[in-house]
């Protein structure tokens, strides 16, 4: 491989360094691209656009690879467990087992939020999405801890605000449902685990004596782990974005969270439950909504479907098909929505329009499925994605750091006015 690009502009040439991954990727290195040659490069949408070096995660999305830290997502749904996966991505080696039992111990011990943060959350209408509830929460942390606002503080500081967030983050997203329903919130159970403990402040009713359901409990912890990272996606560069101006981790998170909510990105799973629903509502003809989501001039598109590097297919959604599979079964639940998932599916592999351009089922596509067996009401499926994404944000914020990355400040091409003269107001 040459280890240099060549750029020739305005009869010059010039050498642009070329730069390898350890899984041999390659990236023409552009950072002294204005200083040497006075052009810049333009890319909506960071089609084309290393914004960073990372050792976190490995995708390829031609071949459908996807590894946190080196292992494969497929060997890590099977074998591990959501907080095992959280310690792997945040501190790079998978724990020994006085190391997983401690990051647990500290996790379930910070699982209580200020009571405070109760009156906040009682501002809320009824009908606030969970999400906006959530991003608010988290930011809300800021104010509780005003020491993690400073993120240049000792790696034992920033751990503790890295321990905290972990642990309340599953105790607002249940009150963010419990605000949604009109019921009072139930507070952390520390004898329980990470997954229970959640599902507990979840559903449990005043007075009822909860009982977790184990199969329930085992479909959560290996949806968060499929969702846990996914290298610099729209929310996680938001995160690396926001945290390189050194704000806060907490307010990073927060505008992560924002991030993901929109339809493009972790709204999906909301948007194809909706549209399942739309489909049954309608007749349940999935030919008519494959024809609607070819046509150009209906803004309609098959969400769960197509992804911006996954060309081949999405490996995340291969286990999560055979997961909702599995989970339907063991619960009993026999989902229409799941065989107009399945028949949409079937179709759009065969049709010209989504082989040719390699549109497959994304990550997205059977979750919301299977959080509705769980019980989990749709407007919460982008809060379960934020719950099993928030190891992936820490670290990818605390790499960012650690390498001292500069401020993220793209730039543009000005397509507006040239200088024109400012004319009073009653002459205009
Ligand atoms: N249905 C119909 N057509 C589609 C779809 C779809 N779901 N996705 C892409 N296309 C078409 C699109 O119209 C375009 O056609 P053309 O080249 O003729 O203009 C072509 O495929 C390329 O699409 P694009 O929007 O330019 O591709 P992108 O990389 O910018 O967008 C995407 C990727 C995921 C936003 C897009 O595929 C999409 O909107 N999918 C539906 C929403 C969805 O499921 N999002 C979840 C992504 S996975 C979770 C996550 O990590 O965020």
């Amino acid at each position: 491989m040459s280890d240099h690009a060549k750029l020739s502009y305005a009869g010059k040439d010039y050498d642009l360094p070329v730069i390898e991954g350890t899984e041999k990727e390659i990236a023409v290195d552009i950072s002294k691209l204005r200083a040497d040659t006075g052009l810049i490069t333009i890319d909506p949408g960071f089609k084309n656009t290393g914004s960073t070096k990372s050792a976190i995660t490995f995708l390829n999305g031609e071949e459908g690879i996807l590894r946190y830290r080196g292992y494969s997502i497929e060997e890590l749904a099977e074998k591990s467990s959501f907080l095992e996966v959280s310690y792997l991505l945040i501190y790079g080696e998978l724990p020994t087992k006085p190391q997983l039992e401690h990051f647990q111990n500290e996790i379930t011990t910070h699982t209580l939020v200020h009571e405070d943060i109760k009156k906040i959350l009682d501002g809320f209408p009824s009908n606030a999405h969970p999400m906006g509830v959530l991003s608010s929460l988290v930011c809300s942390l800021t104010a509780f801890y005003p020491e993690s606002l400073d993120p240049n503080r000792s790696a034992k500081e920033v751990d503790l605000s890295i321990i905290r967030i972990l642990s309340k983050m599953p105790t607002f997203a249940a009150w963010a449902f419990k605000n949604q329903i009109g019921h009072p919130v139930n507070y952390p159970d520390n004898e329980l685990d990470y997954d229970s403990n959640f599902l507990k402040m979840m559903f449990a009713l005043p007075a009822e004596k909860y009982k977790v359901n184990p199969v329930v409990a085992k479909a959560l912890d290996t949806l968060l782990i499929l969702h846990a990272d996914h290298e610099q996606n729209c929310s996680t560069s938001t995160v690396r974005v926001v945290g390189s101006s050194q704000a806060s981790l907490y307010a990073s998170i927060s505008a992560g969270i924002n991030a993901l909510w929109g339809p493009l990105h972790g709204g999906a799973n909301q948007a194809v439950l909706e549209m399942l629903e739309q489909i049954e509502k309608d007749g349940g003809d999935t030919s008519k909504f494959i024809a609607k989501a070819k046509d150009k001039n209906d803004p309609f598109r098959l969400m769960g479907f197509g992804h911006r590097v996954y060309k081949n297919f999405d490996p995340r959604a291969k286990i999560i098909k055979k997961a909702a599979d599995d989970v339907l079964d063991q619960l009993g639940v026999d989902d229409p929505l799941l065989n107009i998932a399945k028949e949409l599916e079937a179709i759009a592999l065969k049709d010209e329009y989504f082989v040719e351009k390699k549109l497959y089922p994304n990550v997205d596509f059977y979750s919301g499925i299977i959080y509705r067996a769980m019980g989990i009401p749709t407007e919460m499926f982008t809060v379960m994605f934020a719950l099993g994404r928030l190891p992936g944000w820490i670290a990818q914020w605390k790499e960012m750091r650690e390498n001292n990355e500069p401020i993220g400040r793209p730039r543009q091409v000005y397509t507006g006015e040239n200088l024109r003269s400012y004319v009073d107001v009653n002459k205009r």
